[in-house]
């Protein structure tokens, strides 16, 4: 009999809108925030294997510095689904990485993502929606996005979606850094910077749903925020270089993506975009640049 194997293409997220709210006692800051789901996909492909256990190979951009044992997200959500399912898991995991490795556009856990979509199918489970979402959130706050895709608000840590209703899609160029930054020194930066300070309770912006609504990307353009900005850009301050660079050359908006490097600039088009890449490429201020458009599903099987 030949082995099963499922491979499912899982988007990478942008968010629109990051407001971050107070630190709460689980050491999480209470979000708002609206995720995107872009079409820059990693592939994951889920076998079974004649071993016992879970192993796991990569291949693509920045593949070479990911953890590949228990600590790789994407195992973690294969157990999980075979404690869940209760089988003895015999399973080879392949990951093709496009999204980039620490790049604040959620990579990580677009993997664990899709391995859960995968498991489910190779294992034959039929795991309801519902029940992939609960183990999603188990693993990380940007996993059930990345299971969702889309356009969806995120409360909570992230991990409770609401849906939206978006018209069209969007041109985006992603500038991708050298170099990760680590998401809990990000948040721990913005804390820093914030100290002494009173915090706001995070709310949607008004302008952002209406400018999603009407799929006006000059309005969209405006209406971007993050609140994980400045403390990115204090501990990497090229990328307030690089968001001046964006505006310089007519992004709509810029922003970095999450909680950085990669910073995202919203184009009128395609062929605005692609202008907008190579005048972002010529400043040497990041390593390589992406075109991409969202919205587009979470995690598919595609064979
Ligand atoms: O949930 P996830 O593993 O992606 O979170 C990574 C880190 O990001 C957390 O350990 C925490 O430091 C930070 N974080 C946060 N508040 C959130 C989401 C993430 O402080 N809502």
């Amino acid at each position: 009999m030949q082995p099963a194997s499922v491979t499912v293409r899982v988007p990478a997220k942008v968010n629109l809108q990051l407001a971050v709210g107070p630190l709460r006692a689980d050491g999480f800051h209470e979000l708002v925030t609206v995720f995107a789901a872009v079409n820059l996909c990693d592939e994951v492909i889920v076998r079974s294997s004649a071993a016992p256990g879970v192993s796991l190979t990569l291949s693509g951009e920045g593949a070479e510095g990911l953890p590949t044992g228990g600590d790789n997200l994407a195992v973690r959500a294969a157990l999980a689904v075979a404690a869940r399912v209760g089988v003895d898991p015999a399973i080879e995991i392949h990951i093709h990485k496009s999204i980039p490795v620490a790049g604040g556009m959620a990579g990580g856990s677009a993997d664990a993502a899709a391995t859960l979509v995968a498991c489910d199918a190779v294992w034959k489970a039929g795991l309801r929606k519902e029940e992939l979402s609960t183990l999603a959130a188990g693993l990380g706050s940007d996993v059930p996005f990345a299971l969702h895709g889309g356009i969806a608000i995120g409360t909570g840590r992230g991990e409770q979606l609401t849906p939206v209703l978006a018209r069209g899609s969007f041109s985006w160029v992603f500038a991708l850094a050298d170099e990760g930054l680590s998401t809990p020194a990000v948040y721990a930066e913005c804390d820093r910077l914030r100290e002494g300070r009173s915090v706001k309770d995070p709310y949607v912006s008004d302008l952002l749903l209406q400018a999603l609504a009407a799929g006006d990307p000059v309005l969209l353009g405006k209406a971007l925020h993050n609140d994980l900005q400045p403390a990115a850009i204090s501990l990497r301050p090229s990328l307030g270089q690089l968001l001046e660079a964006g505006d310089d050359f007519g992004a709509l908006g810029g922003i970095v993506s999450g909680s950085g490097p990669t910073c995202a600039f919203l184009a009128r088009d395609e062929e605005h975009a692609l202008d907008l890449a190579v005048a972002l490429t010529a400043t040497g201020l990041c390593r390589s640049v992406r075109r991409a458009q969202g919205p587009v599903p979470g995690a598919r099987v595609t064979g």
